[in-house]
């Protein structure tokens, strides 16, 4: 299998700007590599640094050292932690999508439109773009009374599904997905599970943060435990009870 994302060494520290100026060292010397085509867990308690990691490769945030090798489609290798603006905005247009726990909805734009949008944009006609849209809806059981509505007043889970939906339609080659079922049953859960599960299968490699064991078991290769910013281990998935 081909590498897809290597990182080495990443330190983060933020100041938080306070009386005294306090530093928090929310990443480690964290480094790992990331084959195409896997499905990788990013593990660890609440405040450990998973939500950093992932901004740092979405480069939401900016590394404070160390290194975000992404091979890229093309062929070249873009380094992430230091690549111009310009050349992280193509590769997350092209290659790359951030599925954040929270969906930061655009007051007044409807659910369908919230998904369909990103297919419209890569050329798929309004009919097209909004079945694809409505079936993925259905696999989600998102109610059809919904779709029209406004995500900013929808409950946790059904934003959640929302986002989902446009992440999996937007097929990237590198999917960053933090908690995607965190606020759901368990039968949506399972849903939400094989439409990533078929993603993999064809061709999307997954970061997924989750403090499911559910979630865990069914959709990771392999887990990386994060302990105060620092990997711990780097273990196969199948069999583990404890996330
Ligand atoms: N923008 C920021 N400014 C200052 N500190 C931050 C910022 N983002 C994260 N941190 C700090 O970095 C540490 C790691 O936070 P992070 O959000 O990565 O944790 P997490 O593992 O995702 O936790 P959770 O499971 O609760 O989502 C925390 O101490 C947090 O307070
Ligand atoms: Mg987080």
């Amino acid at each position: 299998m081909a590498t897809l994302l290597k990182v080495a060494n990443l330190h983060k520290e933020f100041t938080l700007f306070i009386p005294g100026a306090k530093k928090i060292r929310a990443l480690e010397n964290v480094s790992f590599d990331m084959e195409e085509g896997e499905i990788l867990g990013l593990t660890g308690k609440s405040g450990a640094g998973k939500s950093t990691l992932m901004k740092c490769i979405y480069r939401t945030y900016l590394p404070t050292s160390g290194s975000i090798r992404m091979h890229l489609a093309n062929g070249g290798v873009s380094n992430i932690a230091h690549a111009p603006e310009h050349e992280v905005l193509s590769i997350r247009r092209t290659e790359m999508h951030y599925c954040s726990q929270f969906l930061h909805a655009i007051p007044r734009v409807p659910a369908l439109e919230v998904v369909s949008e990103g297919l419209r944009v890569r050329g798929y006609s309004r009919e097209d773009a909004s079945g694809q849209a409505q079936k993925c809806f259905e696999r989600l059981a998102l109610p059809e009374e919904l779709w029209n509505a406004y995500p900013s007043t929808f409950s946790g889970g059904e934003q959640q599904r929302v986002n989902i939906s446009r992440a999996v339609l937007s097929r990237p080659r590198l999917l960053l997905v933090d908690e995607p079922t965190a606020s759901l049953d368990l039968k949506t859960k399972d849903a939400v599970i094989d439409i990533l599960l078929e993603l993999k299968a064809s061709g999307t490699s997954i970061l997924l943060i989750t403090h499911d064991a559910h979630t865990l078991n069914r959709l990771c290769d392999r887990c990386l435990h994060l302990e105060n910013g620092a990997l711990r281990n780097a273990v196969p998935v199948r069999n583990t009870e404890k996330v």
